[in-house]
């Protein structure tokens, strides 16, 4: 009974300049480019085994059988690598995630980086870097970003063949740490997918758009420049853009709760007081801080005593998916 099997490991990222609204969702080609990093202490470590006896793609995560969503996301991914590779068989996919689900970090995007490379690698697919992340973008457009090492640029690019992620400077370029405060752990109502079809419902996201490669020309010289207040003010700015285009679209997302804000207010008002800090908030209500390291312990330890923070996540700019040997 031939199997095919290999395991990688990927960590999600924290976008600085946000995607938000595809051109192409079935390929999730988007509408501007974006620049994260990714979180070196949160993983996900996932094993791929093509096996010719499997009548169906299996996927469990963290030990639990995946729900049908999740399942059809996987297989019309793994017919991706089926058509790339000219292998027929179903695949069994493990993966176990050291970060908890809701907990305001994307699991999406170190699930398919660590999909893409284990499940390439298992049917004997030698790509480069730029295929797998653009691989990797099939299952999720931010998954694409957790492809390549440390400060990364996904350019949107204008077909298929170069819309991929590519190393702006490796993670040990810029001592950066990012403090998710975690205020509510719940799942979110709208999905990011669902929130990209909309995007262009609202008439904010035209402007934003327009102004997206004059952001994307700041972050990287920001980061190029290890400029922190360059870096802190277009992070916020490119945060509150994709907010008021998602409380602006039709139907309106409101992903903020009001500890969002309290959170968002307090890092403004200690970075004018000096401290290194600002806020980046994703598709749901909890807040990374992103500030140099050595403010990090000092961040973690202000945001427990705002009322509603939960819980703090610290990690620092990290690795590229791998193989696991
Ligand atoms: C707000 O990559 O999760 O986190 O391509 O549908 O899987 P799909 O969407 P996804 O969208 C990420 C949205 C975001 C901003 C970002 O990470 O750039």
């Amino acid at each position: 009974m031939p199997t095919y099997s290999a395991t990688a490991i990927a960590h999600p990222n924290i976008a600085l300049i946000k995607y938000w609204g595809d051109r192409d969702p079935r390929l999730h080609l988007p509408v501007s480019g974006s620049i994260s990093f990714n979180l070196d202490k949160l993983t996900t470590h996932t094993q791929v085994i093509f096996n010719s006896e499997l009548h169906a793609d299996a996927l469990s995560i963290n030990g639990t059988p995946a729900d049908e969503k999740s399942l059809r996301r996987l297989s019309n991914f793994l017919d991706i690598v089926r058509q790339w590779s000219a292998t027929p068989l179903f695949a069994s996919v493990v993966s176990e995630n050291n970060f908890p689900l809701g907990s305001g970090v994307a699991s999406s995007a170190s699930a398919f980086a660590a999909l893409a490379v284990a499940a390439a690698h298992a049917v004997n697919l030698s790509l480069t870097e730029q295929e797998l992340s653009r691989l990797a973008r099939h299952g999720s457009g931010s998954a694409c970003r957790s492809i390549p090492s440390g400060f990364v640029e996904w350019q949107c690019g204008e077909s298929d063949e170069d819309s991929y992620a590519q190393t702006i400077v490796p993670p040990e370029h810029w001592q950066l740490a990012d403090v998710t405060a975690i205020v509510s752990s719940e799942q979110k109502a709208t999905s990011s997918a669902e929130g990209h079809q909309i995007a262009a419902t609202s008439p904010l996201q035209a402007a934003r758009v327009a102004d997206a490669t004059q952001r994307l020309d700041v972050c990287r010289s920001a980061i190029l420049e290890r400029d922190f207040d360059k870096l802190a003010s277009i992070t916020e700015l490119d945060s509150n853009l994709m907010h008021a285009v998602m409380m602006t679209s039709t139907p309106a997302l409101f992903y903020w709760h009001p500890e969002t804000l309290a959170v968002m207010k307090a890092v403004a008002a200690w970075r004018q007081s000096g401290l290194p800090v600002c806020y980046t908030v994703d598709a749901g209500p909890n807040v990374h801080i992103i500030c140099l390291a050595e403010a990090a312990s000092e961040v973690a330890t202000r945001l427990s005593s705002i009322p509603g923070v939960a819980k703090t996540l610290c990690a620092r700019p990290g690795p590229g998916a791998s193989l696991v040997e």
